[in-house]
């Protein structure tokens, strides 16, 4: 059955390097604001009998989801075969339990209102903490790839002697697999949340061990830029020089880079979301994880 991508607003980029490697036709989809600033879908593209794949990175989702729903019955209702969610970026995962009396679950209410107009999602390194996997929350078909591998290859080409360094324990997951990409040794750091902009570190390992090591700080997502802020000079403090940045998902609240740049060597990103720190493409994990051509 024929495919076809279909890039939300400011995801043709990503639909046409995917489409490079899997020989897809790529769609297009009108999507424009009404007077009243409700969103207008439209799908312009024959998709009757095909299987769509609606390519839609998803920073600031909360001015997206409406669009993203209409576009997914916009498909449905042309006669797609399947309308399935391709989000490089997919959000709403840290807020996973209701850590104060009277707080949304907003990781499972996100996943509701997905899996109540999609045939299944595929993404790219979801922030899967105390929710292990995507099905315990996402009630369709769920792929979560990851982009360690290559981003562990870009760091081994880049640095020499590099120490991984994971900013936090749930970071584990990423340092491991970067590392083992790139050739070289691992830690993270302990990270108690005190507020949405601090955070208080303390190291879980002996670092003295990786001294003269060039530290990497590596991230699945960077928002305010306080953790990898502060382990920039949590490490600095630990006697290593600045180190590198890379992260999968550059959100990047507002002044973010220029404090974190402050901090650090450099900063890099792949392009789950569009950012000028994009060094990394993940369209050939997306391909290869939609299942080829
Ligand atoms: C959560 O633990 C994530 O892995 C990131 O460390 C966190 O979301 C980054 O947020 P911020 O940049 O605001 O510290």
């Amino acid at each position: 059955m024929a495919r076809l991508l279909l890039p939300m607003p400011g995801n043709e980029a990503m639909a046409n390097a995917i489409a490079a490697r899997t020989g897809d036709a790529v769609g297009v989809l009108e999507h424009r604001r009404f007077p009243d600033n409700e969103s207008y879908v439209r799908v312009l593209t024959d998709v009757k009998g095909r299987e769509v794949e609606l390519i839609a990175t998803l920073a600031n989702p909360d001015e997206k989801l409406v669009g993203l729903c209409l576009a997914a019955d916009a498909a449905r209702g042309a006669g797609a075969a399947r309308v399935r969610l391709i989000a490089p970026y997919l959000p709403y995962l840290r807020q996973d339990a209701r850590f104060n009396q009277g707080e949304a679950l907003a990781a499972q209410t996100f996943a509701s209102l997905v899996s109540s107009v999609f045939d299944g999602l595929i993404t790219v390194d979801p922030h899967l903490h105390r929710i292990k996997r995507l099905g315990d929350v996402y009630a369709i078909p769920s792929a979560a790839l990851t982009a360690s591998d290559e981003i562990g290859a870009w760091i081994g080409k880049r640095v020499a002697t590099p120490l991984i360094v994971g900013p936090d324990e749930e970071s584990l997951q990423w340092a491991e697999r970067v590392a083992a990409a790139a050739g070289a040794p691992y830690t993270t750091l302990r990270k108690t949340r005190l507020g949405d902009r601090e955070v208080r570190l303390e190291a879980v390992g002996d670092l003295k061990q990786s001294l003269g090591r060039q530290p990497v700080l590596v991230d699945d997502i960077v928002s305010s830029g306080t953790t990898l802020s502060s382990a920039a000079r949590f490490l600095r403090a630990a006697g290593f020089a600045k180190p590198h940045c890379v992260v999968v998902h550059a959100v990047f609240a507002e002044g973010a880079l220029r404090r974190l740049e402050a901090e650090t060597a450099s900063v890099a990103s792949t392009d789950t979301i569009l950012h000028p720190t994009n060094e990394i493409s993940v369209a050939g994990v997306l391909a290869a994880g939609m299942g080829g051509g």
